[in-house]
């Protein structure tokens, strides 16, 4: 089954607006500011989460998964920008790190000035990232995939890598982008997903949810609407629409990360940079 998501064109002039005003921010510090006003230790929200899976073998009861998403390198973040969104993420002790998507805002290139930060994150075991829709402008994906590989972060391109703690098999399921992925084949994604597995999808448009959500599927993790990143009346219209933060389809819970960099302004409001720490329960436990 493909999976697809409409995709958004904006125009030319637009775009060239836009382009504009990230170069004038920029020029005017616009990366340092939001370093100090998002991404310091102070600012950056911890967003936790607890989701109740039907059926969660006892072994994988408590077991934390933390997500990055929408790290936008580019104009308004590079190296080192990261350092308090890592610490928080290790200070959880995380069995699972997901990163979905969104790593550069507009060339492949910008993804290296992440690789340092990156490989100092440190999950018990297994670190895994998908692609978001900004990632695919150069064609040149797979680039990035070969960068982070070196730092320990393992790209899931339709694919699955299934975790086996010893009390049971979490399977992380990971998606090209819905929008601008060539093709997106969830049938192959799933292919290794075996009965008994606690499924974990990662999808960086939430677009998805509603038809990756299957009995076995606990959560679904996105991103790309960035909380709606300005969440000012006259500014919400520009950006994705946001269809919430927590969803639930059935059995499946999907988090919709607000995420951690910017596109177009070095600027967050009413939608914090955050950092998402999900903790799986079993029914009935306190
Ligand atoms: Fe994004
Ligand atoms: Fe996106």
């Amino acid at each position: 089954m493909t999976l697809r998501a409409p995709v958004r064109r904006y125009s030319d002039a637009f775009l060239a607006f836009a382009l504009g005003v990230e170069v004038v921010c920029a020029a005017l510090g616009g990366r340092r500011w939001y370093r100090a006003r998002h991404l310091a230790p102070a600012r950056l929200a911890l967003r936790r989460e607890r989701v109740v899976v039907p059926d969660l073998p006892d072994g994988l009861a408590g077991l934390r998964l933390a997500q990055l998403s929408d790290l936008h390198a580019g104009r308004y973040l590079g190296r080192g920008d990261l350092r308090a969104a890592v610490d928080a993420v290790n200070a959880f002790e995380p069995d699972v790190v997901a990163l979905t998507g969104d790593f550069v805002s507009h060339h492949w290139s910008d993804a290296l000035a992440l690789v340092d930060d990156l490989a100092r994150l440190a999950p018990r075991r297994a670190c895994v990232a998908v692609f978001g829709n900004h990632d695919y402008r150069d064609r040149a994906e797979g680039r990035i995939a070969e960068a982070f590989a070196a730092a320990g972060v393992r790209v899931l391109r339709d694919e699955c890598l299934r975790v086996d703690t010893g009390a049971g098999v979490l399977a992380l399921v990971g998606l090209e982008d819905l929008e601008e992925a060539k093709r997106v084949d969830l049938d192959a994604a799933r292919a290794d997903v075996q009965p008994g597995d606690v499924e974990v999808v990662l999808c960086h448009h939430p677009a998805g949810g509603p038809r990756l959500a299957r009995p076995g599927c606990a959560l679904v993790l996105s991103g790309h609407t960035h909380g709606v990143q300005v969440d000012l009346p006259f500014l919400r219209r520009f950006g994705p629409a946001h269809p919430g933060l927590r969803l639930t389809h059935g059995a499946t819970t999907q988090l919709v990360s607000r995420g951690v960099g910017v596109v177009g302004l070095p600027l967050r409001v009413g939608a914090p940079a955050e950092v998402v720490l999900v903790e799986l329960a079993r029914e009935g436990a306190a």
